[in-house]
């Protein structure tokens, strides 16, 4: 039999898939990433109009359109106060296709990229399908990445390190001192960082950060996508931003890959992106209250987590057999080790799910909790 590449045989299907297998058809699902709020209506609505018109039919440009790339640069001005060029901006499908872009274009065989650990799954597949070799960092007490645990495990073979704030699977946020550090560690040891930013507009009392807003050379790639902040991950869109040099190289991946991003899904997004905000308020209104609930909720359980500050995730320390306990009485959540080895003895809980399904489930949690300890 014709055998596989090296690459895909390092790689295999998501540990969070076999949770969702092995759970039963009514149990309350805490493992899903993405958020339960419909997309904004005027975001469907310019989709379906392009369609109408028949102005989705064909190719974009490989870009993408010209009026999403002038989206995506207000929105760095918007949000980051950053002058980018829309030229500098390639709108891919979903942020794991800017990801899957900028470490084919900056990775080479044998190469290393520095991922968090625990961190998000694409991170180390994705690393290794480029050929790289990819090098857990393990984050701190609080699971916030310390940029000196990236800046000592540098090596001459080092091409990247991923920062991802809001961070899945953990809800933590870098501080401003600490993405300035990411940037100076961009800058002075002239390596890529590729910040992953699709949580940016899910925090709560704290600001996000991005270290291209700080770096001084273009060693900053930023992915983004309008999944997360706008609950559109069915649409399939986000994009890369970065400098006219990168973008190219990038938009060579790209362009045999994907061609262009779906028509459709970048008039929604253009439309996500420029119309009214308030349906990104709305969401990240209840998702903190749900943080709310699910802080106390994990304290009255008597399990240790740091406050989540973004995204829609909390990560526990859990006892040993709490996963399988939690999930035997009808819970989903995810092993902590599915975001690699640090993170054993930890689970991952969303709460992207409704307030009454959260407290129902959170009994259920202190429960499981007792039944081990
Ligand atoms: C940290 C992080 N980056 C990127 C992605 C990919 O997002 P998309 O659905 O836009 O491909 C996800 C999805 O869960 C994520 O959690």
């Amino acid at each position: 039999m014709v055998g596989f590449s090296d690459s895909v045989e390092q790689i295999s299907i998501s540990g969070i898939r076999e949770v969702f297998e092995a759970a039963g058809a009514d149990a309350i699902n805490l493992g899903l990433g993405q958020p339960d709020f419909p997309t904004p209506e005027h975001a469907r609505q310019a989709a379906v109009d392009a369609i109408e018109s028949g102005e989705a039919d064909g190719y974009t440009s490989n870009k993408g359109t010209a009026a999403l790339r002038e989206a995506i640069a207000h929105k760095h001005e918007r949000d980051e106060g950053l002058s980018v060029d829309p030229e500098h901006v390639i709108a891919t499908a979903g942020g794991s296709e800017a990801l899957h872009l900028a470490l084919e274009a900056h990775v080479d065989h044998g190469q290393e990229v520095l991922i968090p650990d625990p961190g998000f799954v694409s991170y180390d597949a994705l690393t290794k399908l480029a050929g790289g070799e990819p090098v857990p960092v393990p984050l701190r007490e609080d699971l916030t990445l310390d940029p000196a645990a990236v800046e000592e495990r540098l090596t001459d073979d080092t091409a990247a390190f991923v920062v991802n704030s809001p961070a899945n699977p953990t809800g933590t946020v870098a501080s401003e001192s600490d993405v300035r550090a990411f940037a100076r560690i961009a800058d002075e040891h002239d390596v890529l960082c590729l910040s992953d930013e699709v949580y940016e507009r899910i925090v709560f009392d704290v600001e996000h950060y991005s270290p291209l807003a700080y770096a001084d050379s273009d060693n900053v790639v930023v992915v983004n996508a309008c999944s997360k902040s706008y609950s559109m991950t069915g649409w399939r869109l986000g994009w890369v931003t970065a400098s006219e040099e990168r973008i190219e190289r990038m938009l060579r991946v790209h362009q045999y890959v994907q061609a262009c991003a779906s028509a459709p899904a970048q008039y929604a997004a253009e439309a996500a992106l420029t119309g009214p905000q308030e349906p990104v308020a709305e969401m990240c209104a209840a998702f903190e209250r749900r943080r709310d609930l699910v802080v106390d909720g994990l304290e009255d359980a008597g399990l240790d987590c740091p406050t989540p500050a973004g995204a829609f995730y909390a990560m526990p320390a859990v006892p040993e057999g709490f996963v399988d306990e939690v999930i035997d009485r009808g819970v989903i959540v995810v092993p902590g080790e599915a975001f690699g080895d640090n993170g054993a003895g930890h689970a991952r809980i969303s709460y992207a799910t409704n307030e009454s399904d959260l407290r129902e489930a959170l009994d259920i949690v202190a429960d499981a909790a007792a039944a081990v300890r």
